[in-house]
């Protein structure tokens, strides 16, 4: 008897809906040629929500998370509607950072890979990337700047206003994220860089001593400590000496994209963010393009689709168990670009015709069913 398995497709604001139509196009293919049962629901969130139930995201749109197997998310947010709303019922408050919070989504995976194809697209000289890029950001991501309370603005007797967020960690916090890292590790090169600020942060210094308590009983794999400042730096100067890199909720948004460009563009970064620590289980998960809704390029159809389609793959992978069906559709991609087929971001100077986000998504979907 087979599953049925169930994912809410949640496309939200810019260009979500044209890259979400893609990763569901593939999931699609991988239904047919693996002969699956794959539910997709799709709902609105985000200003897409706000449009169609007056709020970022409705108790009908988290029922619907509830009761399915994964998320899989678009991306929400368009900055010029900012002001119409009060902050708290921004969608990415209260959409995006909800949803990681209610379902306690507190690893957020972010595998950078550069493809030997796009080198170009790579801002670095080659020399700097003759080891290639392939880094994996786990990021907190329900604790620290994020969630630390207390967070709120208020007003001073001059009349000035004062703002305050707080970067809070627990042990708990700290050592659950810090597992994920080292296992994740395991299965690669067996090295994780944590990343901190202990030289002036508190929650820096409970950071680095909780997971370098954790590091003993991972004696296979070797821990490093490095300032999050100097990882930046690091990156930049050497992307290829770095394994996994575990960092705090804010400083792993800030390394992630810079990693992201190394891999040619945002639009190939995907994520997923767990609930339960990685291993052979399967668990409950909210998988996501690391980008934004890029609402300059929206509707325009020449999106990159990777980034979606892959944290696509990362859902098949970590909550359906689907493996294989996953590698297929990693083969596949790395196929149509090995093929020479590059969306506009990551498009080399001699490449005069870039496919737009459709073609692109068509030519994953081909090579999944060829
Ligand atoms: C990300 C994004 C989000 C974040 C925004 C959209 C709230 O930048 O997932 O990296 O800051 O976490
Ligand atoms: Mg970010």
């Amino acid at each position: 008897m087979s599953t049925t398995f169930r994912i809410a497709a949640l496309a939200g604001d810019g260009i979500g809906p044209e890259v979400m139509k893609e990763a569901i196009a593939v999931l699609r293919a991988v239904e047919k040629k693996f002969s699956l049962s794959l539910q997709i629901t799709e709902a609105p969130v985000g200003w897409a929500g706000i449009d169609a139930y007056g709020t970022a995201l409705s108790d009908n749109v988290l029922q619907l998370c509830k009761d399915s197997h994964a998320i899989l998310f678009g991306s929400v947010g368009l900055p010029d509607r900012d002001n119409t709303v009060p902050k708290d019922q921004r969608p990415e408050r209260a959409a995006l950072l909800r949803l990681r919070k209610e379902f306690s989504l507190y690893a957020n995976l972010r595998p950078v890979r550069l493809y030997p194809e796009l080198v170009h697209a790579c801002p670095l000289r080659t020399e700097r990337i003759s080891k290639g890029v392939d880094v994996l950001v786990v990021r907190e991501l329900t604790g620290g700047l994020y969630f630390g309370q207390p967070k709120v603005t208020t007003e001073l007797p001059d009349g000035q206003k004062k703002a305050v967020d707080s970067m809070v960690y627990t042990t708990h916090e700290v050592e659950r994220i810090a597992h994920v890292a080292f296992r994740a590790a395991r299965l690669r090169r067996k090295l994780v860089t944590s990343t901190d600020k202990a030289n002036v942060l508190e929650s820096g210094i409970l950071w680095r001593d909780v997971v370098t308590e954790v590091a003993k009983q991972y004696p296979d794999v070797t821990l490093e400590h490095m300032l999050a400042d100097n990882a930046a730096m690091q990156l930049i100067l050497n992307p290829g000496r770095f394994d996994v890199l575990l960092c705090e909720n804010t400083f792993g948004d800030m390394l992630s994209d810079e990693a992201a460009a190394l891999a040619g563009s945002l639009g190939m970064l995907p994520s997923a963010s767990l609930g339960a620590a990685t291993g052979a289980e399967t668990t409950f998960g909210l998988y996501e393009p690391a980008g934004g809704s890029a609402p300059d390029i929206a509707g325009k159809g020449i999106a990159n689709p990777l980034a979606q389609i892959l944290s696509a793959t990362l859902l098949l992978r970590y909550s359906l168990g689907l493996d294989r069906e996953a590698a297929a559709v990693e083969a596949a991609i790395a196929k149509v670009i090995a093929s020479g087929k590059q969306t506009r971001d990551v498009c080399a100077p001699e490449n005069k015709s870039p496919v737009g986000t459709r073609e692109m998504g068509q030519a994953i979907c081909d090579a999944i069913l060829a």
